[in-house]
């Protein structure tokens, strides 16, 4: 059975005229690079397979389903353990198999949602069955595509994705990259796929991915430690520690609310509230003197060098 979908997204790009329409099958161009930008694309995206249903591929599944991207009967997904494949069938009524090479066989695209760890062995088992006309898109970390391929026996088509956590969710961000075999078609079925997990970015150069890593993928890490830090100082002032979480989270999420719905630079939201002499000029000379910009700085570049180091271990073995 097929569902007619087409790019994916939450949200619509500039000269699109009609916004994305969820909850049927016909949906609207997004951000997704070059593919279909502003022109209203529908193209079957045919059956899916998860290979390795955790925490993302459960995200996926749960936000195509609700987006209605897909119908129930065009997933397929493969877990070892029964239990787990037990949940997933009640939960979503979803086609759940124990072998990753049973869930392959037929399907238009291959999600790979495994670890890292394991990814090679299971591009192992499916070797055997994978078709040309499948394409391959893995969101393990620091997985390059040339390990996809070489691994694929030289199978053209792969993508690559990083998402983060927020997308289990529906509200992540992802940047993703394609080999040059990869269609036009195809494109649009993964930004499809990848847009039930929030926002979805098609790049052409897949260093952008790696570099995605160290600013999105690993970024919500940076933010609960401000998050951690701020209420350690809220609790050191005298408040409640339930009370010192409370006006914290509702302080990050209405500043970016607040940010995103200004479309103002946070440069000038900060500067309209910086009097001189006042309390946050006061606080902005602190955080400037402890080095907070240059220490964000070096961790996100850390973060880059990290991956590189990774990926090429990946592309070493
Ligand atoms: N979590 C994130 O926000 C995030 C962000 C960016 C990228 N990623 C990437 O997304 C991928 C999945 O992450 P996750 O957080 O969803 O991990 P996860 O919850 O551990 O999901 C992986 C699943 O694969 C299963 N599995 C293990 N070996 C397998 C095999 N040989 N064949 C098939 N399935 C197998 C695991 O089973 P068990 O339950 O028995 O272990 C587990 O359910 C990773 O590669 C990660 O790098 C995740």
């Amino acid at each position: 059975m097929y569902g007619h979908v087409a790019i994916a997204g939450k949200h619509t790009i500039p000269g699109s005229v009609t916004p994305p329409r969820y909850g049927n099958a016909t949906l609207h161009a997004a951000s997704i690079g070059d593919v279909g930008r502003g022109i209203q694309v529908t193209i079957p995206i045919g059956r899916v397979a998860f290979l390795g249903t955790g925490a993302m591929a459960e995200a996926m599944v749960a936000g195509m389903l609700a987006r209605g991207v897909v119908q129930p009967e065009q997933i397929v997904a493969s877990h070892p353990r029964a239990e787990r494949r037990d949940e997933l069938v009640a939960r979503y009524g979803i086609a759940l198999v124990e072998g990753n090479c049973e869930a392959a066989q037929g399907a238009d695209l291959l999600v790979l949602t495994v670890k890292p760890q394991v990814i090679r062995g299971v591009l192992a088992e499916i070797r055997e069955v994978i078709a040309p006309e499948q394409v391959v898109l893995s969101i393990a970390a620091g997985v390059p595509l040339t390990t996809l391929v070489n691994n694929l026996g030289g199978h053209g088509a792969a993508a690559r994705a990083m998402p983060n956590t927020p997308a289990q969710i529906g509200e992540g961000v992802t940047v993703w990259a394609t080999t040059a075999s990869v269609t036009e078609a195809q494109r649009a079925v993964i930004g499809t796929a990848l847009g039930a997990l929030g926002h979805a970015h098609y790049v052409e150069d897949e260093k952008l991915v790696d570099m995605a890593t160290a600013l999105s993928g690993t970024g919500p890490t940076y933010i609960f430690l401000v998050m951690e830090a701020l209420i350690d100082a809220g609790v050191h002032l005298g408040f409640s520690r339930h009370l010192a979480e409370q006006l914290v989270i509702q302080t990050i999420s209405g500043s970016v609310a607040f940010a995103a719905q200004s479309h103002k630079h946070p440069a000038e939201l900060r500067n309209l509230v910086t009097s001189p002499g006042g309390t946050s000029a006061e606080a902005i000379y602190q955080m400037e003197k402890g080095g907070l910009r240059t220490v964000l700085s070096k961790a996100v570049h850390a973060a880059y060098q990290r991956t590189v180091t990774l990926r090429q271990a990946q592309e070493r073995d």
